[in-house]
């Protein structure tokens, strides 16, 4: 990494309760981090850590309850309806089920169309549109043509998971959260999505930010990591240093359910 790394999503004592009194949960609890741009991020913790929850604020989805965010090292005001609209330019996210990202009530044409309108293309004429919506199906291997007309909920659950980064290719944010992407799909297209999204990291300069409860899958992929246990970071800093020197009782638990991080991943053999 060079010495002139650029921020791109900070974050200090950003904290989120839900609910009051005796129902009161913390699920996001004072937590600290810089994001760097063009660095490779995970967010690691098992079920309940508040690993969705923290995603969910970084992209202005619910509000945080204390703490600042800071977007490209400047205090993010996501206050007006047009401001956010502004900021998921920049920011986008694929999730763990992907069915729950598509209105049931648009077909893939308009889930497509609508990135394209996002990137101020709009007024494209159509055959250039459709140029732009065959090159992003193509990308994750699916065909437009085949497409056309469909309704998401018609694909399977794995060309629906291409179709969220076909979303991407036509949107091309700066930073893409991607939470649990892989974990609904067999290992072999599991393998498929992340070299996609390694690919995109590359050609659009995206930042990924992983969201994961497979700590084998953070140090294969990334070069920062964040260990989350109970809404709080315990442990973060490069992947080499967290995973293979793990200091925090936790994070040497999460390692006890990889029998293999020590060896290179052989992902023929997947
Ligand atoms: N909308 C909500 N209302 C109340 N509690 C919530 C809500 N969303 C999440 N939680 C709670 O916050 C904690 C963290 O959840 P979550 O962020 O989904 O964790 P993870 O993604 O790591 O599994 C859990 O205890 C969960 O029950
Ligand atoms: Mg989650």
């Amino acid at each position: 990494m060079s010495d002139e790394k650029k921020l791109c999503l900070s974050g200090k004592g950003v904290t989120k309760v839900f609910g009051v009194g005796r129902r009161k949960t913390v699920a996001v609890d004072h937590v600290d981090f810089n994001f760097y741009e063009g660095e490779i991020i995970s967010i690691v913790g098992e079920s309940g850590s508040g690993k969705t929850t923290l995603a969910k604020m970084l992209l202005g989805l619910i509000n945080e309850t204390e703490g600042d965010i800071y977007f490209q090292g400047e205090k993010r005001d996501i206050g007006s309806h047009r401001k956010k609209k502004k900021y998921w330019k920049s920011i986008q996210a694929i999730f763990q089920d992907p069915f729950s990202a598509y209105n049931t009530f648009n077909k893939i044409d308009t889930v497509l169309l609508d990135c394209i309108r996002m990137r101020g293309g709009g007024r494209l004429p159509h055959e250039q549109k459709v140029a732009m919506m065959t090159e992003a199906c193509s990308f994750v291997n699916l065909k437009f043509a085949e497409l056309t007309n469909k309704y998401p909920f018609e694909l399977s659950g794995g060309q629906q998971q291409r179709l969220m980064i076909a979303r991407i290719f036509l949107l091309k944010p700066k930073i893409l959260l991607a939470d649990e992407p892989t974990s609904m799909i067999d290992a072999c297209s599991r393998a498929t999505i992340l070299d996609m999204l390694m690919q995109l990291r590359d050609e659009i300069g995206m930042t990924p930010i992983f969201i994961t409860h497979d700590i084998g899958l953070a140090y294969y992929v990334s070069d920062s990591v964040y260990i989350m246990e109970h809404g709080r970071f315990v442990e973060s800093g490069s992947a080499d240093e967290v995973i293979l020197r793990p200091k925090e009782p936790y994070t040497k638990r999460l390692l006890n359910d990889v029998p293999k991080i020590y060896e290179e991943w052989d992902l023929s053999t997947v």
